[in-house]
């Protein structure tokens, strides 16, 4: 027996690095042990802010799936599709705009804080406030129990909540209110020790070549206060060291006192490092390989994941129209 259904989604980035296999990736993986997952592409979200570079949206959609079926988000379990191939997403988000205030969305952090940092890309539009109503679609047409995200995310599930209890009151009590669940806290930092993200330039990708691994570990940073190899280190404050954490933990014991007593030197430090990443993404990689040398295969999951997910989208749109009163 499933525990319930999980939805979740990301927008297109193209190759997808080793902070989002930590970071949410492996917890997708874990989930479809016991719940019916739902995974999507959001390639509507990308286009709030970024609708007037849309020519790489169609490979970057390819790629990231690729990185998802590679890392075991499966097919025969879970439903993978485009959201832009679910026309009903839109429907239910027209609806939900007649009903959710702009203050909710005027309010919503998020929105504030992407306003101020994106202030050159010109998103003052219709579309970029109504980010979070077509979120809340997105969750709210399969009827999802819970919804795996990051802390960033937070804001646009309680609006979610809000939107569905709203609708619930005008029309008649119809959508659960969905849980949030945290994916895992250690988030992975960049190279450079700031949150890894493309747009620092500071991500190691899941699909790196082991030398280009290698070299990127080499340039990681440090203990800043260890200077010369004989100055002891403190792991605590070594980027280098939250790595090891993830990739290298039967190693960790080891590795913090010796730091500490300077008998292990941050070259050679690294240098094991480096191999334990390889060897944790060897088997990844060795399946995206498998995977890419069948050309059609990343169409024919999304094919399929497509129907399923558009016959569970059209029920739901069958109620809320009569609900609403619509033909
Ligand atoms: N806003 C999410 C992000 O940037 C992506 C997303 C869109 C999403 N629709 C969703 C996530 C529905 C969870 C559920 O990461
Ligand atoms: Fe970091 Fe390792 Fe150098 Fe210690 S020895 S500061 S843990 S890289």
């Amino acid at each position: 027996m499933k525990k319930g259904r999980i939805l979740s989604g990301m927008r297109p980035t193209g190759h997808l690095h080793l902070g989002n296999l930590i970071g949410a990736l492996e917890n997708w993986v874990r989930l479809q042990q016991d719940y019916e997952c739902f995974y999507f592409v959001a390639d509507w979200h990308a286009l709030t802010t970024g609708y007037r570079e849309t020519a790489a949206i169609d490979s970057y959609t390819r790629e990231m799936v690729l990185d998802w079926l590679a890392a075991g988000i499966d097919p025969a379990r879970s439903v993978i599709f485009v959201q832009s191939t679910i026309k009903q997403h839109a429907e239910l988000h027209l609806l939900f705009s007649m009903i959710t205030p702009l203050g909710w969305l005027e309010r919503c952090p998020t929105y504030k804080e992407q306003l101020q940092q994106l202030a050159e890309r010109e998103i003052t539009t219709y579309g970029f406030l109504g980010y979070p109503v077509l979120q809340a679609a997105d969750i709210l047409i399969y009827r999802a129990d819970a919804v795996p995200v990051g802390e960033d995310q937070l804001p646009h599930l309680e609006l979610t909540r809000e939107i569905a209890r709203r609708f619930n009151y005008l029309y008649g009590e119809f959508f659960p209110e969905p849980q949030a669940l945290l994916n895992r806290v250690t988030i992975l930092p960049g190279l450079d020790g700031r949150k890894m993200s493309k747009s620092y330039d500071n991500c190691l990708y899941l699909s790196a070549a082991p030398d280009e691994i290698r070299q990127a570990v080499r340039g990681m940073i440090t203990d800043p206060g260890r200077a010369r190899r004989h100055d002891p280190g403190n792991p605590e404050v070594c980027t280098a060291f939250t790595y090891h954490r993830a990739f290298n933990p039967a190693r960790i014991e080891e590795i913090d006192p010796s730091c500490r007593e300077a008998k292990i030197g941050c070259v050679d430090c690294k240098k094991e490092l480096a191999e334990a990443i390889v060897g944790y993404l060897a088997p990844f990689q060795a399946r995206r390989r498998e995977l890419l040398a069948d050309p059609g295969y990343v169409d024919r999951v999304l094919a399929e994941g497509g129907e399923r997910a558009r016959a569970v989208a059209e029920e739901t749109m069958k109620s809320v129209r009569r609900l609403v009163g619509l033909p």
